[in-house]
């Protein structure tokens, strides 16, 4: 059975779509969520799949090796951040190099980079009056959303769109295709 983490700071519509997917599967389960936030949604999202969330304070984040105890110690394959808003730092880098991917709601590198998450991402490509955007699913490596880019979809963007009607739209590419993505990376 291979095992995914996934870390999630938000409403965790993406950690949901992952677990409704994988559930029953018999050779990938989602372990574990792990948050730095206690009140974030995904923890209630995660309560009808029984996949237990633990939350981490930002000390802990920072200093990463504790968060790397708790990976190997539930021998984890893949980290899946799923709009998780931290850096990850290096011992968590190294520790797991090749073995952690991110989801960015942008055509990377299109609109990545510090600063660069949920609706800033979406405000940014409005004001750049781009035609289209998209998803992409890359490795996390050292440098905030610098990683190998393992997929990406695309999306029009319309002319009447706000940074939520454009957020939907990449939300259901998002949906669609983490899920799938990460079954593909786990049983090649
Ligand atoms: C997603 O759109 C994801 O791409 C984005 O946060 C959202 C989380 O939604 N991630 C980033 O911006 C990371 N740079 P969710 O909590 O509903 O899954």
């Amino acid at each position: 059975m291979k095992r995914i983490a996934i870390f999630a700071s938000g409403s965790g519509t993406n950690a949901e779509a992952i677990a409704r997917h994988l559930a029953g599967n018999k050779e990938i389960e989602v372990a574990c969520v792990l948050s730095n936030r206690a009140n974030a949604g995904v923890h209630q999202r995660m309560q009808p799949f029984n996949i237990p969330t633990h939350t981490f304070p930002k000390e802990v984040w920072s200093e990463a090796h504790p968060i790397v105890e708790v990976l190997q110690k539930e021998q984890i394959d893949l980290v899946v951040l799923a709009g998780f808003m931290r850096k990850i730092e290096t011992p968590l880098t190294t520790a797991f190099a090749g073995r952690i991917i991110n989801i960015h709601p942008s055509l990377l590198p299109r609109h990545g980079g510090p600063g660069m998450y949920g609706h800033h991402v979406h405000e940014a490509v409005l004001a750049a009056g781009d035609s289209e955007s998209g998803i992409t699913i890359h490795y996390v490596d050292e440098q905030i959303d610098g990683g190998e880019i393992i997929f990406q979809a695309r999306c029009e963007v319309r002319p009447d769109d706000t940074p939520d009607t454009l957020a939907n739209r990449i939300h259901v590419l998002e949906h669609r295709h983490f899920p799938q993505v990460i079954e593909e990376l786990l049983t090649r």
